[in-house]
């Protein structure tokens, strides 16, 4: 039997049995999403979608969860998500190969995405004893005034087919310990990834005797998404997508005063300068643009390289792809996996005819690949097109392995062609000038909340606050003080006098 099928079931999961996850008890319903592997075809198993019933009455176990929890001192919090962190450490690699079955990504990565969890629940443990407020000096005798963060409630999160379980951990882990609930929509096209997550969880949650609520899984499309967001008993939504789903989060959630913290497209560039390091470049390069099969948020879309070195990073980026490995993901020879499904695989063929159109010049063309290794009908091979930056599809998100590579003269036009596209997520410059770097970290560089020198686009730590700006969504998520968004500030003005002054010199005699 398959690994990822015998893990499913050594968490007793009925692969057909998995839809709604309210704490520890699941709930079935007939209308049901299957989900197969874009790795063979083979079909996983299938989750049933939440009904609107299931929804509220999952969102109310998650709010009496947080009224329950809230009351837990932060570091007994962090306590039970050092638990979790050591529950994900004994089953790393089988749910990292889960992830790279359900999903497609290599093991390599997929165990990565695990040790990212793993990581954040450490981060968060640390967390929990520095939940930290100011202390402020007040104007007026006998007072002083100080900040205190306070849970916030029930956080939504839905996430994204890319990352099926370290993009909820970001965000589940930090609001924990920060004493709020979580309820999660996956998404449909990895809905196992979230029942096992759920499930190690529940282990945690019943030994510790914390309320079940506290995680919660609504499994469905949309409608779901739509439900979270609009919902009033859900303060902050945080959510991981595309700019097109974020722009209808983002509103829903703001027209009814909520929060969202939004991650969203990214159209990523380095900067390839003259004298950067060839051999960093080309892996910074070639990971940052198939790794993951190009579908990270942080992947690389654009090398802006230096007229002087085109040719010569050009055939280095060309004989780096020469040697690639593409095919099943379960196979650790393999540097390139399937795209999630044959609907990404037609969206990527779609832009390789649009540049075509535009009149790009490809220095590799790839394209749909057949035969038996990929019967699943979700292989490509990845390309690289020569292009203005300026062209609309340059400056849209194509979720796929297409790389665009364009010449500039000097740094500041370079910095211009980086920063010319609606999304600001990652940037990077390669780069042996101190000069150089520091420009492009300064005020009149990269205008991206992720901005690096001399490593690529994709592969942040978690202990850095995580997100972008422009149609990026200017979210953070998981470390630096990200944690605020998952609280709410109290300002506390105390008065140990016996008099009562107030605030701006204002006399009231009564
Ligand atoms: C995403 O693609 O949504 O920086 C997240 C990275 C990963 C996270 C990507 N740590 O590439």
């Amino acid at each position: 039997m398959n690994a990822s099928l015998s893990f499913l079931q050594e968490l007793g999961i009925q692969a057909h049995n998995a839809g709604t996850w309210i704490g520890s008890t699941s709930f079935d319903h007939s209308e049901r999403i299957t989900s197969s592997s874009p790795v063979d075809g083979g079909v996983i198993g299938s989750v049933s979608v939440s009904t609107p019933e299931q929804y509220d009455r999952a969102v109310a176990a998650a709010h009496s969860a947080f009224l329950e929890w809230r009351t837990v001192p932060a570091p007994k919090r962090g306590e039970v998500v050092r638990q979790y962190g050591n529950l994900l450490r004994q089953h790393k690699e089988a749910l990292g190969a889960l992830v790279s079955y359900e999903m497609g990504k290599s093991l390599a990565e997929g165990q990565g995405e695990v040790q990212e969890m793993i990581d954040i629940c450490d981060y968060a443990v640390g967390l929990s004893r520095q939940l930290a407020g100011l202390t402020l000096k007040s104007e007026r005798p006998e007072h002083f005034m100080m900040e205190q963060w306070h849970p916030v409630g029930v956080v939504g999160v839905i996430t994204a087919f890319n990352f099926p379980v370290a993009v909820w951990a970001w965000n589940a882990c930090i609001a924990w310990v920060c004493g709020d609930s979580v309820v999660w929509k996956a998404s449909e096209k990895v809905p196992l990834c979230a029942v096992a997550c759920q499930i190690l969880w529940n282990r945690v949650a019943e030994e510790n005797h914390v309320p079940a609520g506290l995680s919660c899984i609504v499994t469905g499309g949309v409608e779901i998404g739509v439900r979270l967001s609009e919902d009033v008993r859900i303060p902050v939504v945080s959510a991981t997508g595309s700019t097109r789903m974020g722009r209808e989060v983002g509103q829903k959630v703001a027209a009814r005063f909520g929060r969202s913290i939004l991650e969203l497209g990214g159209n990523n560039a380095i900067i390839v300068t003259p004298t950067a390091d060839l051999k960093m470049t080309v892996t910074a390069a070639v990971f940052g643009a198939v790794g993951t099969a190009g579908q990270r948020c942080t992947s690389t879309r654009r090398l802006i390289i230096h007229e002087r070195i085109f040719d010569k990073v050009i055939d280095a980026i060309k004989n780096a792809y020469g040697q690639l490995k593409i095919g099943s993901p379960l196979n650790a020879e393999n540097h390139v996996g399937p795209l999630i499904d044959q609907a990404a695989v037609a969206m990527y063929l779609d832009a390789l005819n649009a540049v075509d159109a535009a009149g790009g010049t490809f220095h590799l063309r790839g394209g749909k690949l057949e035969g038996a290794e990929y019967s699943s009908g979700c292989y490509v091979m990845p390309s690289i097109a020569e292009v203005q930056n300026d062209w609309s599809i340059v400056q849209h998100e194509t979720f796929a392995p297409l790389l665009y590579v364009m010449k500039y003269r000097d740094l500041e036009e370079a910095i211009g062609l980086q920063n010319n596209v609606p999304q600001g997520l990652s940037s990077a410059i390669m780069t042996g000038s101190m000069q150089e770097a520091n420009l492009f970290l300064s005020a009149e560089g990269s205008d991206c909340g992720i901005a690096n020198v001399n490593i690529g686009t994709s592969g942040a730590e978690i202990g850095g606050a995580f997100g972008g700006e422009k149609e990026t969504g200017g979210g953070r998520e998981s470390g630096s003080d990200s944690w605020k968004a998952y609280m709410r500030r109290q300002t506390n003005t105390l008065n140990y006098g016996n008099a009562l002054p107030l605030a701006q010199g204002i006399v009231f005699n009564i």
